[in-house]
C-alpha cells in the first residue's frame, strides 16, 4: 500500500530543491542561453537542470513508476504509476524576469491524478495534495472560493501561443468573460492558475493547447480543495486532451455552459 502523504513530503522537497536552483539561476541568467524548441517555445539549461534534479529525487520514490517529463530527461510510459513533470512552468515569464513561474509535479495512477505539487518559486509558496488527503499550501489547508456566480468571478486563462486552430471559439469565451465576470487574468503558468483556483484566489480557469505536464500537478489540487476540473465536453480528458476548465463547484456549471457552447461549434 502506497503512503501518498509520505511520498508527498519527498515530492515537496524535490520541488523546492529544483525551485532553489531556478531562483539562483534567475539572478545570473543571460538571454543568450535561450534555445527554441518550436514557435514561441523557449527553453534553457535552467529547465533541463531543474528537471534532472526532480527526476533524480522521484526515481527512488515508487519502484517501477513511469515518467513523462517536458524536457525529456526520462520517458517511460504505460505503467500503473506515472510521474508527470514540468520543471519550469512559466518559462517565458522566467526568461523575461516576470515573477510567476513554478515547478509542477503530478503523479498519475492508471491515468488519474492522485498526487500533485506546484511550487511557485517567487513567493516561496508550495501547494500540494494527495487523493483523499486534502490540498495544502505551506502547511495550511486550502480550499476553493465560494463565489456563487460567474458574474462575480475572477477567472484566468492562457492565450494560444502556437496552435491557433481554435481561436474563434476561444475569443468568444474570452469576450463573454470580459462582459460577464469581475475579470480575466493571464498569469503565464497553468500550474499557478490551477494552484490559485485551489486556494480561492481565482474562481476559475480555462485554456486549450496545454500539455500533460502543464496541468498534471494542479488538477489534483483543485479537486482536493473542493473544486471541479473538466474538459470542454464536461468529460475527464483534461490531462492528455489539451483542453481544461477548472473552478469552484458553484460557478463550474455556468462556466462550462459557456465554454461547451462556444467550442462545440468549432
Ligand atoms: P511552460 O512555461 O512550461 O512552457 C501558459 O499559457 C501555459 O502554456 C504555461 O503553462 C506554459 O508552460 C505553456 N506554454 C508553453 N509554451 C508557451 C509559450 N510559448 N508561451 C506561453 N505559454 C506557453
Ligand atoms: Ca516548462
Amino acid at each position: 500500500m502506497i503512503d501518498y502523504s509520505k511520498i508527498c513530503e519527498s515530492v515537496v522537497s524535490a520541488a523546492k530543491l529544483a525551485g532553489g536552483f531556478i531562483r539562483e539561476q534567475r539572478q545570473i541568467f543571460k538571454n543568450d542561453s535561450i534555445e527554441y524548441k518550436g514557435t514561441n517555445d523557449l527553453v534553457s539549461y535552467v529547465d533541463k537542470g531543474a528537471e534532472k534534479i526532480v527526476v533524480d529525487k522521484l526515481q527512488s520514490l515508487i519502484a517501477d513508476a513511469g515518467f513523462i517529463t517536458e524536457e525529456g530527461t526520462l520517458t517511460v510510459n504505460a505503467k500503473e504509476f506515472v510521474w508527470v513533470v514540468d520543471p519550469l512552468d512559466g518559462t517565458t515569464n522566467f526568461i523575461h524576469g516576470l515573477p510567476c513561474f513554478c515547478v509542477s509535479i503530478g503523479l498519475l495512477r492508471n491515468g488519474v491524478a492522485v498526487l500533485g505539487v506546484v511550487y511557485e518559486i517567487n513567493l516561496d509558496e508550495c501547494f500540494y495534495g494527495w487523493e483523499n488527503g486534502g490540498a495544502w499550501m505551506n502547511g495550511n489547508r486550502i480550499s476553493v472560493s465560494n463565489t456563487k456566480k460567474l458574474s462575480e468571478s475572477l477567472l484566468a486563462t492562457g492565450f494560444p501561443y502556437s496552435n491557433y486552430d481554435r481561436m474563434k471559439p476561444y475569443m468568444e469565451v474570452f469576450n463573454h468573460c470580459m462582459y460577464h465576470t469581475h475579470g480575466l487574468r493571464r498569469l503565464g503558468s497553468a500550474a499557478a492558475d490551477l494552484a490559485y483556483v485551489a486556494c480561492g484566489r481565482l474562481d476559475g480557469f480555462f485554456e486549450y493547447g496545454l500539455s500533460p505536464w502543464d496541468v498534471a500537478g494542479g488538477v489534483l489540487l483543485v479537486k482536493e480543495a473542493g473544486g471541479k476540473v473538466a474538459d470542454f465536453k464536461r468529460k475527464n480528458d483534461f490531462i492528455f486532451g489539451r483542453e481544461i476548465v477548472a473552478g469552484n463547484s458553484f460557478i463550474m456549471e455556468e462556466f462550462l455552459d459557456v465554454v461547451e457552447e462556444k467550442f462545440s461549434k468549432s
